[in-house]
């Protein structure tokens, strides 16, 4: 049975379902990309870490299994975390959950690796402390100026989403410091990140969400992912905010994303591209080929001029094949396929655009009298259209990527992204755009 939603230079699983990526790191001559995965079954059963390895992010290899649920410390899940390199070994820090007749119990594990391929797990973990509850996951350690540094998404004993700060002088004992930030988290906050941007600017990734008490609710889409910009006081062992939390990725399917520096200094970030409800999971067009969702492109973000910026990596240049070009104010052409790349350039960025993709599954309108840029697709569950929107001043420029069954499209030189999953037939491969004035330019990559 040929599948048409294949992808071609995302992370998918070849069977099972995947979610978070994990762990995400160059070492050794290679980029490991861990993430999430029920290798048994397309539901939130079961999860441990695989892993993808890849020279350039875009051609991956599937090492499979990396990290499994094997002990007694992570018996029901081997949940979400990160890596660092030291001392010539992967080190990483992950979430061992157990459930004790129904009662969740976390712990923040610790496992090496000289090869990328077998993990030895350390004998000790860290225990919740009591201030929180057990709601209590997804490590990520840097290195501090004087020590090493770990946040823990979290949840108050009032319910109040939060992120625990701890210290460590050996990667192996670690101590609880502090709430490191507690604004805005709703009752609880995953996977959070922390990075330096430049010498004044740090920014905090976060993923609040409402949940409900309900234990299964890992699929709730009431979270999001979001930052601030802001500085950790390494003294005063709390981040300090200058701005208020803002949405990473404006599409249908971004979340938990984790970041890492690569050997070239970039500073690159991938999410799961999926924020499915349980029902769209339920129905998700690829079920029934045995798997279920991506991981999204890799993005170099940086700050520019008070804000972030996220742009594609320039590795994926190396997918372009044949280039066409279109000048005319409006038109009509047919894709090659499913996977290629549009770029948009506009001198006269002002006025309205829209541009309709295969035939209209996807379509993106930009209303200068509204100054809005809204994003539109089909739900596969109801077979209604769907929209997402977001206020920009100008539309100047559009780098948009399609890999049969998903877009993202980086508006403005990489001002606001948006990413989303689309289901269509193979042969719906026709594109239309209108509103191209003045000098505009809109080009098609085969991939
Ligand atoms: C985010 C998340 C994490 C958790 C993991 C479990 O999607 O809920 O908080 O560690 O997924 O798969």
């Amino acid at each position: 049975m040929k599948n048409p939603y294949k992808m071609t230079y995302h992370i998918e699983p070849d069977k099972g379902l995947m979610n978070d990526p994990n762990g995400v790191i160059w070492f050794e001559d290679k980029y490991y990309f861990f993430h999430q995965w029920n290798r048994f079954d397309t539901n939130h059963d079961y999860k441990e870490w695989g892993v993808f390895t890849s020279t350039n992010m875009i051609d991956w290899r599937n090492e499979g299994s990396a990290i499994l649920p094997d002990r007694k410390l992570d018996r029901d899940g081997v949940y979400s975390g990160s890596s660092i390199e030291h001392n010539g070994e992967i080190y990483t820090f992950y979430t061992g959950n157990v459930k004790n007749n129904g009662e969740r119990k976390s712990y923040q594990c610790i496992s090496r690796s000289k090869d990328g391929r077998t993990f030895i797990k350390e004998e000790n973990a860290i225990e919740t402390p009591t201030e929180f509850t057990e709601h209590h996951r997804d490590p990520k350690v840097w290195r501090g100026e004087n020590n090493w540094w770990m946040i823990v998404g979290a949840q108050t004993r009032e319910r109040k989403g939060a992120i625990a700060l701890y210290s460590s002088c050996d990667l192996l004992h670690w101590k609880y410091e502090n709430i490191l930030y507690g604004q805005h988290l709703g009752n609880m906050c995953e996977c959070p990140d922390l990075f330096s941007i430049n010498d004044e600017t740090d920014i905090l990734l976060c993923c609040p969400q409402e949940r409900s008490e309900k234990e299964d609710g890992l699929t709730d889409i009431s979270s999001y992912s979001a930052f601030i910009s802001g500085k950790f006081d390494e003294k005063a062992k709390k981040f300090l905010p200058k701005s208020s939390l803002e949405l990473l990725d404006y599409g249908f399917d971004f979340y938990a994303p984790q970041s890492f520096s690569d050997y070239k200094g970039r500073r690159i970030m991938v999410g799961w591209m999926s924020r499915m409800s349980d029902l769209e999971e339920r129905l998700c067009p690829t079920k029934q080929y045995g798997y279920m969702h991506c991981l999204t492109l890799p993005r170099i973000v940086t700050w520019e001029n008070g804000g972030i910026r996220q742009r594609p990596i320039e590795e994926v240049k190396e997918l372009r094949k044949q280039e066409q070009k279109f000048i005319s104010s409006q038109g009509s052409f047919e894709l090659e396929s499913g996977r290629f790349e549009l770029e948009l350039d506009r001198k006269d960025c002002t006025s309205d655009f829209q541009l309709l993709l295969r035939d209209g599954a996807v379509e993106i309108h930009y209303c200068s009298k509204k100054n809005e840029l809204s994003v539109t697709r089909e739900n596969w569950v109801t077979y209604k259209k769907e929209t997402k929107v977001k206020q920009i001043q100008s539309l100047a420029q559009m780098s948009i990527f399609s890999d049969n069954s998903s877009i993202e499209i980086f508006v403005n030189d990489g001002e606001c992204v948006f990413s989303l999953r689309y289901f269509t037939n193979e042969e719906n491969l026709s594109v239309k755009y209108a509103g191209l004035q003045q000098e505009g330019e809109l080009h098609y990559f085969a991939f």
